[in-house]
This record gives structure tokens, C-alpha cells and sequence, in this order.
């Protein structure tokens, strides 16, 4: 098993280099000079060998928030991967990515597009839930740089074992983690953008941010925007299906 550690310096972050591969030895170095977790990465690339793996993560405190890590769901074939922020309310107790209200209406969303979710990865860049009691409720929390870095050789494995042809990222915190700090969803959303991740690449607003729309009016065009930018990716899906 190699070990995956995401090193926790300033340098790292600013260089954008999140997570690096090493050998025992360095790794046993590094974790003298630095702060370091290790993502338990199988040598075998397979979906239920990572997930496995990944339920017993500790790369980072927030798997003592969790009720467990939310691994990414679909077929290793799938064509597109959706990667979101983290598992919200819903997702941390089913163990299950986008099961809550950001998943119907990403649901709905798909099929308005036309977009079949049997072709379809949804994953997070963050795999457990960060939250913060507010009365009787856990209010979602943004996960800081050093929880996307330690939560990132999962991401980059399901990026080596997933098909995904096209890769959407919904919302700035997956965007902004892939493609850097200076990425803006608001400017950028529906343009395909390159990246070394798939052959196609395009961020999108998160679903949830539909939700909280302040009325039915601007719900209803936020969706219609949504709907449009992944519209993009099934005209590709169809062209890619046809050549
Ligand atoms: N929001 C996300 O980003 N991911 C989920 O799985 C659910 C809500």
C-alpha cells in the first residue's frame, strides 16, 4: 500500500499541490518536519476497494463529526462524475452521496437535461460531514483548505477508476479545489475548461444554492440555468456516443 499524505504547509497549499505520493521513508520524514495524515489508498484501484478503505479514513478531525465517510456512488463505467462539496444532513446518516434535498433537485435537474443517472458518478470532494450544532439542528459547514487537501487522494483515485468521460463540478468548493482559487463559478459556470482530470470539464452552481433562491421566480431561472449547463454535457455525451 503506498501512502497518499496530504502535507500540511502554507507552500503546499499555495503551490496547489494538495497530495503527493511517497515511499515509507519520506513519508516518515515528512510527518517529523510537518503536520501529515495518511489517506489508506488500496494498491487495487477498484470502487468497493476504495470505499472500504476510505471508511475508515482519519486523514483529518472531521471523521469524528461524521457519522462515516460518504464514499462516492455509481458504476466504474459511469460516463460523467458530479462532484460536490461534502455529504450534508441526509447523506452523513444514509452513507450515501446527494440523497437529500440537493439530490432531487440534482435529480430533476438530470432528467430535464436528459441525462440518464445510471451514466452518472456523484461524489464530493470532502467525504465526511462538517457541522455545527444550531438548536436541534446541524448546520452544514464549509470545509477548510487543509480537510479538502486531506480528503483529496480519494477524489484522485476515483478519478484514476471512474470512466467520466465529462467531469461537472457543482458549486465553488469543488471548483475552486480542482481548479484552483481564482476559479469563479459565477463567471465560469457552463464553459468547458481545461483540466488534466477528464477529457471534458465544466462547473456548474451547487444544487443547493437553488434551493435557497429567495423566491419561487428566481427558483424557477436558477433550475432553468442549471438545467442549461448540464444540457451542455448530454449534447457532448450524445456527440461522443455518436463518433
Ligand atoms: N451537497 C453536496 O455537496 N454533496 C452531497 O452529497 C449532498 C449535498
Amino acid at each position: 500500500m503506498r501512502l497518499f499524505c496530504a502535507v500540511y504547509t502554507t507552500a503546499n497549499l499555495l503551490a496547489k499541490l494538495p497530495s503527493v505520493a511517497m515511499d515509507a521513508s519520506e513519508f516518515s520524514m515528512a510527518k517529523r518536519l510537518t503536520r501529515v495524515s495518511a489517506a489508506p489508498i488500496p494498491d487495487k484501484l477498484t470502487l468497493p476497494a476504495l470505499r472500504t478503505a476510505a471508511a475508515g479514513c482519519k486523514a483529518c478531525d472531521l471523521w469524528k463529526l461524521g457519522t462515516q465517510t460518504v464514499f462516492g456512488e455509481g458504476a466504474a463505467n459511469a460516463r460523467v462524475m458530479m462532484v460536490g462539496e461534502q455529504p450534508g444532513d441526509k447523506e452523513d446518516l444514509q452513507g450515501r452521496p446527494f440523497v437529500g434535498p440537493a439530490g432531487i433537485v440534482l435529480d430533476k435537474a438530470l432528467v430535464a437535461a436528459g441525462i440518464d443517472r445510471k451514466e452518472v458518478y456523484v461524489t464530493n470532494i470532502v467525504k465526511h460531514f462538517k457541522w455545527e450544532p444550531r438548536g436541534k439542528r446541524r448546520l452544514h459547514k464549509k470545509p477548510n483548505p487543509l480537510e479538502i487537501s486531506a480528503c483529496r487522494p480519494w477524489l484522485e483515485a476515483e478519478i484514476k477508476t471512474v470512466r467520466r468521460e465529462v467531469v461537472v463540478l457543482l458549486g465553488a468548493t469543488a471548483a475552486q479545489g480542482i481548479m484552483g482559487n481564482q476559479f469563479r463559478v459565477t463567471q465560469q459556470r457552463g464553459q468547458w475548461v481545461q483540466s488534466n482530470i477528464a477529457p471534458l470539464v465544466l462547473a456548474t452552481v451547487h444544487p443547493s444554492s437553488i434551493l435557497r433562491a429567495p423566491d419561487d421566480d428566481s427558483r424557477r431561472e436558477e433550475m432553468r440555468k442549471f438545467v442549461a449547463d448540464l444540457k451542455k454535457v448530454a449534447v457532448q455525451l450524445q456527440q461522443r456516443r455518436a463518433a
